[in-house]
């Protein structure tokens, strides 16, 4: 019966001295399977693993043939050679990797295969597939014949379907190299499709939003930051007032996150929601409170962000019923649920934004000045983006890096052209336009850059590429300083119609008499836009 096993000897490093082992192994019939020599100062160390062909075969002996080298020191009976251990750490290392990794020699002969490629290609543990061939996996083998041939890296997006279901997985083959350049076969790896997205979607959701989240270097962004700094650790409320898409929710998670309140950011947007259902979210209620109520009743937000902050979004559209009990939370620190008389203490911290103008809605009775006293105490201003073009650049090359990673993109450059036609637009949809115009630009782009055509705004973005790069030459053809100005003034009368809301304040807004105003609007084909 043949059987194997392994040796580390201790040896007096010589010439010869390895003849003279592999000599004894001769004399006895042991044949070698595999062996390791390492050299260490003036020693040999020499692991051996050997099958014993002879029936008759006498340890004993052996090893005193062994002993008898000159220049020995020591034998070992060892179960794994050093060859094996390193094999085992590459493989938890692999194993440990979340990507598929498959190696083929350039036969196409499959050589290593980790945990995560068995798990994509559903193939259990158990199963040995090193030594067969890659097409035997059921798997394409082009793209790692073609990696093989030319030499280069070959990605793919690809589909396959086991008994787990569909999976969706890029993958991308590399040649391996040996010392002298040619190929010797390929490494594949593979990553899931959905764990890229997910991956993605946690960076895009950002829970965990700080200060350093919130871009630009213009002087109002800063000011806003460093306000909001001032104002994180005290209990004051916090009031942010822009235009809508300036980041006003952006800074209210930042300011939560600062003031190191470890419980949760829990924003409600008081203008999407009926004033009822609006009343029961914030304050919670009982069982029975009304029909359709749940038995066990409902905590409200004030109550859920114990310890935390409640974000009151668009506080401006809060009906003044609602607004009166939330003055009631801010001066008692307390609520009831509806249908109870029990007060529940509320130490959630208050947020609020608007984009509306407070003060004439005070003034029109609109919003309550109590309230308004209370709640607009420290006000942080976030400038709109048509005030801070400086910040454009900054936050466009943001929003590409990470819309490339949702996308799997490689979008790197923005044209100079293309900022300049952001610098050339009054942004009324401010930086969440910007987002939207840049993430439009990056999928439609069919290179690694962003030009001036694949810049569209919203009223750009029915037109094809080709409509617009015409409609634009055909407008810098004709560009007289008569034109230009008319563009200027055009724009500037829309702004300010846009804030004084009215054809009397705009006129005194900009100086002009009622019926200049009243010419140039027909002139530019300008209406008045009813809010
Ligand atoms: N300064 C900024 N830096 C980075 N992203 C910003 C900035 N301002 C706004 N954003 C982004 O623009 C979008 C709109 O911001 P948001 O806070 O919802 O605006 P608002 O609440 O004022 O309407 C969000 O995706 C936000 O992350
Ligand atoms: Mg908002």
């Amino acid at each position: 019966m043949k059987s194997n096993f392994k040796l580390q000897l201790l040896l007096i490093d010589r010439v010869g001295i390895i003849a003279d082992v592999t000599g004894i192994l001769v004399d006895y019939g042991l044949n070698i399977l595999s062996m390791e020599v390492q050299v260490e100062g003036k020693f040999k160390f020499v692991y051996l693993e050997t099958e014993n062909e002879h029936p008759q075969f006498d340890q004993e002996s052996f090893f005193t043939r062994v002993e008898q080298i000159s220049g020995w020191r020591e034998t070992r009976i060892i179960n794994n050679l050093p060859q094996e251990k390193r094999e085992r750490g590459y493989k938890v290392v692999l194993d440990s990797v979340s990507d598929g990794i498959i190696s083929v020699d350039k036969d196409g002969v499959l050589t290593t295969i980790n945990l995560m490629a068995r798990q994509i290609i559903g193939i259990g543990d158990d199963i040995e597939v090193v030594g067969k061939n890659f097409k035997e996996l059921g798997l394409s083998d082009s793209d790692l014949k073609n990696c093989i041939l030319s030499k280069t890296i070959i990605r793919n997006t690809k589909n396959i379907t086991t008994e787990k279901g569909r999976f969706q997985f890029l993958s991308c083959c590399k040649p391996i190299k040996d010392s002298k350049e040619s190929v010797v076969g390929a490494v594949t790896i593979m990553k899931s499709v959905r764990e890229i997205e997910d991956l993605a979607q946690a960076l895009s959701q950002q829970s965990q939003i700080s200060y350093s989240d919130i871009l630009g270097k213009s002087r109002g962004i800063r000011e806003a930051i460093s306000l909001a700094q001032k104002i994180a650790d005290s209990d004051a409320i916090v009031s942010i007032r822009g235009e809508s898409g300036t980041g006003k929710e952006l800074f209210a998670r930042a300011i939560h996150i600062d003031s190191s309140r470890s419980r949760p950011f829990v924003p409600i947007n008081c203008a999407a929601l009926p004033e009822s259902l609006l009343e029961s979210e914030l304050f919670g209620y009982v069982s029975g409170a009304f029909t359709g109520a749940r038995k066990q009743g409902k905590p409200g937000l004030f109550e859920i962000a114990e310890d935390g902050t409640v974000f009151l979004d668009e506080i401006a559209d809060m009906p003044l019923n609602v607004q009166a009990k939330i003055l009631r939370v801010i001066q008692e620190k307390s609520v009831r649920r509806l249908g109870s008389t029990e007060e529940i203490a509320v130490n959630a911290r208050i947020s609020t934004a608007t984009n509306r103008n407070l003060e004439m809605m005070v003034e029109k009775n609109q919003f309550r000045e109590d309230l308004y006293y209370r709640i607009n105490v420290l006000p942080i201003h976030i400038p709109p983006l048509r005030r801070r073009l400086d910040d454009i650049p900054l936050l466009a090359e943001h929003f590409l890096f990470r819309l490339n990673l949702k996308l799997v993109k490689n979008v790197q450059i923005i044209t100079k052209t293309a900022i300049d036609k952001l610098y050339q637009h009054s942004w009324p949809g401010n930086v969440r336009e910007l987002k939207n115009v840049i993430e439009r630009a990056a999928i439609i782009t069919d290179s690694n850059e962003v030009d001036e055509d694949c810049i569209l705004f919203s009223f750009e973005a029915g037109k094809s590429r080709k409509e617009i790069k015409h409609d634009r030459n055909k407008f810098m053809k004709n560009r007289s300083l008569k034109d230009m100005l008319a563009i200027h003034e055009k724009h500037i009368l829309q702004e300010s119609m846009k804030k004084a809301l009215s054809i009397r304040k705009t006129a005194s807004l900009l100086n002009i008499s009622h019926v200049t105003l009243l010419n140039k609007m027909k002139k530019h084909d300008i209406h008045v836009v009813k809010k």
